[in-house]
């Protein structure tokens, strides 16, 4: 099933969904989606934060999120970002905390991503929280899904650490 992003009557029929699922309950997400980037749009979070490669995913009712993509792979924010094969996190309105299997380069440093919040959607802002420091940035670098790239045998994970990881622009 697909749903078309310019249909505004299977937007219409989205919102209802989501107005249901509210209404059922005080869990956030009841009702199934036909991609992580509706979910994570119905839940206040820009689409682009997780890449178009995405396999499949499954949503718990304690609000666990788990995403599946084929391999890791590295994408192109402001910073590279990396997904590992199975990226979860706890998704609320506006939230994604204790996410797992998501880290960020920062100066030649692999650091694992813990909070990824939107506080107030109207401010632009998006807040990375990556242990050792809080970033704000734009929301627009997270507006599109982007492609992610397999970077195949450069990649060696040692515990959280990245290293010999080659850049194949
Ligand atoms: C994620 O949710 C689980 C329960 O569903 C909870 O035990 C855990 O502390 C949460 N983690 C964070 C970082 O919020």
């Amino acid at each position: 099933m697909s749903i078309s992003h310019t249909s505004s009557e299977a937007n219409f029929h989205l919102l209802l969904l989501v107005l249901l699922a509210v209404a059922a309950s005080d869990v956030v997400v009841t009702a199934s989606y036909s991609s992580i980037h509706e979910l994570l749009r119905s839940n206040g979070l820009p689409a682009g934060l997780f890449p178009e490669s995405v396999k499949s995913y499954k949503l718990d009712q304690k609000g666990r999120l788990e995403v599946q993509l084929d391999r890791p792979c590295l994408a192109k924010y402001e910073n590279r970002v990396l997904f590992e094969t199975v990226v979860s996190a706890n998704l609320s309105f506006g939230q994604l905390k204790g996410l797992e299997g998501l880290s960020q380069e920062e100066l030649f440093l692999w650091l694992p991503v813990k909070d990824i919040i939107v506080n107030d959607p109207s401010s632009g802002l998006i807040l990375i929280d990556i242990g050792l420091a809080h970033k704000q940035l734009s929301l627009s670098l997270f507006e599109d899904p982007p492609v992610c790239r397999s970077q195949g045998s450069s990649l060696y994970t040692a515990g959280r650490k990245i290293i010999g990881f080659q850049d194949q622009r």
